[in-house]
Parts: C-alpha cells; structure tokens; sequence
C-alpha cells in the first residue's frame, strides 16, 4: 500500500529529545483531526519507543534515533522508531510484562504499554545491530461534524 503522506526525524539519544520525538510525531498525526485521546495514545507509545532507544540502545553512548511516520488510506498512522544500538536477543521475553534489564527504576512495562495504545505492534532486533519497533494506530475518520 502506497503511503499518503509521510515524514522521517532523525535525532540524537539524549533524553532532551524524548519530548521533541513525541511533539513532532503529535504535529505530523494532527492532519488526521484526532481526539485528545487518540494524540495522547500515540504521544504515549512515541514516548516508551523513543526512551528504550535512549535509556538501552546506547546505555553508555549517544547514538542515532530515526522515526518514519506514514499515512495510509483509511486514516491508518504507522510510526517506526529504530535504532542501531545494543539490540535485543530474545525480543518475546522483552515484551512480556514486567520484563525489564532496567533495574530498580524501570517497570518493564513499555512494550505493554506501546502494544495496549496502539492497534498493533512489531518487534524486529538483532544483537548488536539495533532494533525497529513497528506500530500501527487508525484513526477513527470524524466525518459529518461541523468544520
Ligand atoms: N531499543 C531497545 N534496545 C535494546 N533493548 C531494548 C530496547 N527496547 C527495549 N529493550 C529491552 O526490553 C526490555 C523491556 O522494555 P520495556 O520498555 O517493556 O521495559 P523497560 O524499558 O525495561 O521499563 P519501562 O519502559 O517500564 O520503564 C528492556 O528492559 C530492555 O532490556
Ligand atoms: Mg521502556
């Protein structure tokens, strides 16, 4: 399927950038007229995207973050974050809830919380290559209302 529309960032893993990431992604769905719940949703799968990048991809360097946005018919957004840091060598037992390499201060709960936002979500990683989480969000066409 042919993309509507679409747009590409790349930025730095600093922590600086994790708001950027999710206003540029915020920006860039506003075209479909989504609900405060629905840019929230996506702004929330965005945020634990981008801050596994930051927080495991590069944990003792500052590497390169890529987001692809696109727009297909239907009012379907597909956002795909990747990275090319660390990788993950068993991406099932990653996304398992409470699941974490983080230690004390993280809850394992990304991957949940990215799949329970979003309709859907790929997980594709290779030790030492990167990662690229893959998701999809329709956004419910509000036709017949005022403009
Ligand atoms: N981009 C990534 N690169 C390398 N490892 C990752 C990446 N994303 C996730 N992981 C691994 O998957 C685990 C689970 O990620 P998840 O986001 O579910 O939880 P968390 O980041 O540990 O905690 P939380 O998101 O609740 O703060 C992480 O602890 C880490 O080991
Ligand atoms: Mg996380």
């Amino acid at each position: 399927m042919r993309a509507e529309n679409k747009m590409q960032i790349d930025f730095l893993s600093k922590s600086s950038n994790e708001g950027f990431a999710r206003l540029a992604v915020a920006g860039f769905a506003a075209q479909l007229d989504p609900t405060l719940e629905e840019i929230g949703d996506i702004k929330t799968a965005v945020s634990e995207a981008v801050t596994n990048a930051i927080v495991h991809a590069y944990p003792d360097s500052i590497g390169r973050i890529r987001i692809q946005a696109r727009l297909y018919a239907g009012g379907i957004l597909e956002l795909v974050v990747r990275d090319w840091g660390v990788g993950i060598a068993d991406v099932d037992e990653a996304r398992r809830p409470m699941f974490t390499t983080g230690g004390e201060e993280r809850s394992g709960m990304g991957f949940t919380i990215m799949e329970s936002f979003m309709d859907s979500l790929r997980v594709r990683s290779a030790p030492g290559k990167g990662t690229v989480v893959t998701m999809k969000r329709k956004i419910a066409l509000r036709g017949g209302e005022a403009q």
